[in-house]
């Protein structure tokens, strides 16, 4: 006799997923549907592999790390950005409705160059710490900081830049450089950060414009969807006074 309090009887799972490949002259984008059975703690990602060793190895996504940790796995989930490794099926309805997401070059299906776009917005925000020029004494990057901040400048660097907040924004939708909350983010970082010797005036030349932080439309659905939790909101209003107060200043 079956246990009454045994685990629920699994589901039959129905993936819809945008099919396109931009190199391919005939591909037409359209969803293609996939049927499987659900499995106690299956994530998207052993689900799409599941997928793609059993019916259709030609179904293009990325994975690295299957931890949360590496940002490769983002797509949109019924609707909403998320990173497919950390995401249950037994959160999700039996239908799931699986697209890459927007704002990226699209490779092909579920994959996409965010690589190359968080490359491009590194190299015009210069997301790096700015010694001062010349100086000889390396010694400086070791001085001690104080440790609430830290905490501060460490909760930020959780940033796995996956691209989900991008790919939730209107903003980024409509302005193709807008740098994102991942950028404006990024910025917030170096700003607080002692050992970067950028100025304010320095930092403003980068986000004091409607590519950066007067873009904004204060849309929200970045932190909704920041699957680590990052305080976005909380830095985009912090850069925006700074920039403001510089702008006036
Ligand atoms: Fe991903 Fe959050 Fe970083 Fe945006 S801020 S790239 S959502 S981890
Ligand atoms: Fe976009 Fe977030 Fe601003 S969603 S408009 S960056 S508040
Ligand atoms: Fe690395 Fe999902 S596979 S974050």
């Amino acid at each position: 006799m079956s246990d009454p309090v045994s685990t629920p009887a699994l589901r039959k799972l129905r993936f819809h997923v945008l099919r396109h490949d931009p190199r391919d002259a005939t591909s037409v984008p359209h969803f293609q549907t996939y049927e499987i059975e659900e499995a106690a703690g299956m994530t998207l990602f052993i689900a799409l592999n599941e997928i793609r060793e059993q019916i259709d190895s030609s179904l293009a996504f990325d994975f690295v790390c299957r931890a949360g940790i590496c940002g490769s796995c983002g797509m949109v989930i019924n609707g909403r950005p998320g990173l497919a490794c950390r995401t249950l099926t037994q959160d999700l309805p039996a239908d799931i409705t699986l697209a890459p997401l927007p704002a990226f070059e699209l490779i092909a299906d579920l994959s996409v160059n965010t690589g190359k776009w968080m490359r491009g917005m590194s190299e015009r925000l210069e997301t790096w710490v700015h010694s001062l020029q010349g100086d000889p004494d390396l010694r400086r990057l070791e001085e001690r900081m104080d440790p609430d901040l830290a905490d501060r400048i460490y909760e930020l660097d959780r940033c796995v830049e996956c691209g989900c907040c991008v790919a939730a924004c209107g903003t980024a939708r409509m302005r193709e450089d807008f740098v994102g909350a991942v950028g404006l983010n990024k910025i917030a970082r170096f700003s607080l950060d002692p050992r970067d010797k950028r100025t304010d005036n320095d930092f403003y030349e980068l986000v004091g414009n409607d590519d950066g932080v007067f873009g904004c439309m204060t849309l929200l659905g970045c932190q909704d969807v920041c699957p680590k939790d990052l305080p976005l909101q909380t830095q985009i209003a912090f850069l925006r006074r700074k920039m403001a107060r510089t702008g006036l200043g």
